[in-house]
C-alpha cells in the first residue's frame, strides 16, 4: 500500500553547495545552498532568495561552488546560518582562502573539490552560472581521478534536517542494466 504525502516536495538528494563570494572591496564571504543542480555540460543552477552573497555575485560576478564533506560539516552548517551582512564569516570560521585564477571568487581550500564560475544570469531567484574551472586538493586524486570514495561528500536531507553521508558504490551506471536489457 503506498500513502499519499500530498502537494509538498521531497527531493533528495540534495546537494550541500558552499558558495564562495568578494564583495566589491575583496572581503570574501560564504554560504550554504541546497537547491542547486548541474543543468548543462558546464552549468549550474542555484536558487537563492537575497543574502550577502547575492549581493556580492551582482558586484563580481562570480562566485565558487564547494562540496560539503563530512570533515567541513561544521563550518558548512555554520556558513548557512550566520549571514556575511552580520559578522566576518571567514574569520570567524577560521578557513584558508586563495583567489580563484579564473574568476574573481575566492576558493575556500578548506573544501576538497571547487567549481570556479563565472555569472551567466540572476534573475528570479534562478542564479546561472558558467564552470570555468574545476580545482581539487590534489590529497584527493587517484591515478588523475578524483577520488570520489575519499572526498567523504555529505547530502542534505531535508525531512530531518540532517547532513548524510554519500556511502559507497552500488553498482556501475549504464551497465548494471544491461542484465536485463
Ligand atoms: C542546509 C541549508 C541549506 C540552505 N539552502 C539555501 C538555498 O538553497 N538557498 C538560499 O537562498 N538559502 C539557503 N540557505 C540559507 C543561507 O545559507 C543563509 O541565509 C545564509 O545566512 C546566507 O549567508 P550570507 O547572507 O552570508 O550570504 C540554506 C541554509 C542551510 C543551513
Amino acid at each position: 500500500m503506498r500513502k499519499d504525502l500530498g502537494k509538498k516536495l521531497i527531493f533528495t538528494p540534495l546537494p550541500v553547495l558552499i558558495i564562495g563570494t568578494y564583495d566589491k572591496d575583496g572581503n570574501p564571504n560564504a554560504m550554504n545552498a541546497a537547491w542547486g543542480i548541474q543543468s548543462d555540460y558546464e552549468e549550474v543552477t542555484i536558487t537563492l532568495s537575497e543574502h550577502k552573497t547575492t549581493k556580492n555575485l551582482r558586484e563580481t560576478g562570480a562566485f565558487t561552488v564547494s562540496f560539503a564533506t563530512k570533515d567541513t560539516i561544521t563550518i558548512s552548517d555554520y556558513f548557512g546560518i550566520a549571514s556575511g551582512n552580520k559578522e566576518d564569516k571567514i574569520a570567524k570560521s577560521g578557513v584558508k582562502i586563495e583567489k580563484s585564477k579564473y574568476v574573481n571568487a575566492p576558493i575556500i581550500l578548506d573544501y576538497p573539490l571547487t567549481l570556479e564560475c563565472k555569472v551567466k544570469s540572476f534573475e528570479g531567484e534562478k542564479l546561472i552560472g558558467e564552470v570555468m574551472n574545476i580545482s581539487v586538493d590534489e590529497k584527493y586524486l587517484k591515478n588523475g581521478k578524483i577520488d570520489y570514495d575519499k572526498l567523504g561528500i555529505v547530502t542534505f536531507d531535508s525531512v530531518d534536517n540532517t547532513y548524510r553521508i554519500i556511502g559507497e558504490s552500488v553498482a556501475k551506471a549504464f551497465s548494471e542494466g544491461l542484465k536485463i536489457k
